[in-house]
């Protein structure tokens, strides 16, 4: 078979880049290895991480806050089974829904591990059989896979990923958490409300240190309410399994040793790009020495009909940079221009309070010595916090000292993952902290502490603090 354009990987990046080729009328095929399609993300990603996070704050809402609701309940139980079960068929549900679009789209949909033989020939192999198919243009979106560290056996059943810790039968009674990043918090999040005891050992001296400074202090605080034991400034230096138990050494920068002993340990300490089986020498793709495939502004490796997208290349791993790299590459191809804006896309951690933050953080500004001023509002002073008693967090607003523009919006609070994508907008329109403060914003909403932050930023002139 010929195509115009063959993608391999079917993750947000691949998935995406395939249907907006194919609405551009380009003969469009996907390759993926594993019998599901939507990637990392939608099978053991983005999507049961979340199914797993809702049903774990069901749970922990039912023990703790009912009561003060008015609600009386007898005892809740974990029925871990169900809870795992319910996240399965939500993955079903999602990963069929991409089968859907393939269809819909006229996509052909290959199962197997896709190679180069050539810059435009693919093979394609799984334990059935062995295609090969040529393609005028290729998009390599095959995402990535967990890091660990030389010393560490990852057994995958006491010393685990994010994928076991996703499928576990039981809810650990001690969790060592190794990285205190985005997975570690989420998924630590989901096994404390359901009883277990967190610890988490990060190297650096923050909490999810990619974000705004603030936004790790006061995460730590919530997380520390929740029964969590962090140690910031931890290296580990060694994890050993004996049967049921994990035994986790670390250093502290003074140099003073910490051991701890839990059932089991998540390794999280980021995730690295995955290019294993592409052969890509036989096409001549370069890499990075970071192990990602290299590629230039316009995401085109150094093969001219290849290009690259997504987890695999530079960037944030996340399922929308994925997405939108993948409509850019789709259309580039098509003859457009489009654009990508990187400030602008917006990260989120979805732990309660749920962490979200589009452009730059303070460090960020203190390091480019850029003149900035700073606009902060608690939601403790919020009517609507009050009211679902989500009190916990503030919104933080940087705007430039000068023309007021608004540099960045980091949130801790309830809903803060839908309200970034207000901040987004505003940033793209290149507004002002003013103008958002002089917008009406409904009352009492969540989104009204945006609004102070902004008139904090302004001219300090916040109303309910
Ligand atoms: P992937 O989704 O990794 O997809 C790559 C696909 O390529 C895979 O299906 C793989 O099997 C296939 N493949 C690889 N090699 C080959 C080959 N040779 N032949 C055929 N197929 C191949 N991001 C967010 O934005 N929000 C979140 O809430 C979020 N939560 C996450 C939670 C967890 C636990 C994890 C692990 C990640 C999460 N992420 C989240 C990150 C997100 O999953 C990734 O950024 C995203 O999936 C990257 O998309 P991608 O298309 O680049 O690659
Ligand atoms: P991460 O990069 O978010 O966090 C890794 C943490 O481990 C960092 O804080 C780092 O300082 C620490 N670390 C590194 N080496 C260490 C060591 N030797 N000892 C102790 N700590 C160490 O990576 P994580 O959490 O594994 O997630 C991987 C990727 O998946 C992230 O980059 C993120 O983009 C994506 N993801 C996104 C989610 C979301 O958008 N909500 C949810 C989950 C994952």
């Amino acid at each position: 078979m010929q195509y115009d354009v063959t993608v391999i990987g079917s993750g947000p990046g691949g998935y995406v880049a395939a249907i907006r080729a194919a609405q551009l009328g380009f003969k469009t095929a996907i390759i993926e290895k594993y019998p599901t399609l939507g990637g990392t993300c939608l099978n053991v990603g983005c999507i049961p991480s979340k199914a797993l996070l809702d049903s774990s704050e069901h749970f922990h809402n039912a023990e703790t806050t009912f009561k003060e609701h008015g609600i009386d309940i007898s005892q809740p139980k974990v029925n871990l089974k169900q809870m795992i079960a319910r996240k399965a068929d939500v993955v079903k549900q999602n990963v069929e829904g991409i089968s859907y679009l393939m269809n819909k789209n006229k996509i052909d949909v290959y199962e197997g591990v896709g190679s180069f033989k050539d810059k435009h020939t693919i093979l394609i192999k799984s334990q059935k059989e062995e295609k090969e198919i040529t393609s005028d243009k290729i998009i390599i979106a095959t995402g990535s896979k967990p890091s660990s560290l030389p010393f560490i056996k990852l057994d995958k059943k006491r010393v685990i990923t994010s994928t076991e810790a996703l499928e576990l039968k039981e809810v650990p009674k001690h969790m060592i958490i190794i990285g205190g990043g985005v997975i570690g918090m989420e998924l630590g999040s989901v096994y404390a409300r359901l009883g277990a005891k967190i610890s988490v050992v990060e190297f650096l001296d923050n909490l999810i240190p990619s974000m705004d400074g603030t936004m790790g202090k006061e995460l730590q605080k919530s997380l520390k309410k929740l029964g969590f034991d962090i140690y910031l400034s931890h290296k580990v230096t060694a994890v050993a399994a004996k049967g049921k138990e994990v035994t986790i050494t670390a250093e502290n920068s003074k140099g003073e040793n910490l051991e701890l002993k839990g059932d089991y340990c998540l390794v999280s300490i980021g995730r690295r790009p995955y290019t294993d089986g592409l052969s890509l020498e036989n096409a001549g793709v370069k890499m990075t020495d970071r192990g990602q495939i290299e590629v230039d502004e316009h995401l085109k490796t150094n093969v001219d009909n290849i290009w690259a997208i997504g987890d695999v290349v530079k960037g944030a791993m996340l399922a929308h940079k994925a997405e939108e790299e993948g409509v850019f590459v789709a259309e580039q191809m098509a003859g457009q221009k489009p654009h990508i804006n990187y400030n602008l896309i917006p990260g989120v951690v979805y732990t309660w309070p749920e962490v979200a933050s589009v452009g730059y953080t303070e460090e960020q500004l203190k390091d480019q010595g850029r003149k900035y001023k700073t606009g902060k509002f608690p939601y403790k002073a919020l009517g609507r916090a009050r009211a679902s008693m989500d009190l916990d967090g503030l919104v933080k607003v940087l705007a430039d000292k000068e023309t007021d523009e608004i540099l960045g919006i980091h949130i801790i609070g309830a809903r803060a993952a839908d309200m970034i994508a207000a901040g987004v907008t505003a940033m793209e329109f290149r507004a002002s902290a003013e103008d958002v403060a002089r917008m009406s914003h409904a009352h009492p909403t969540y989104m009204e502490a945006v609004k102070e932050a902004c008139l904090a930023a302004t001219d300090n002139r916040p109303i309910h603090v």
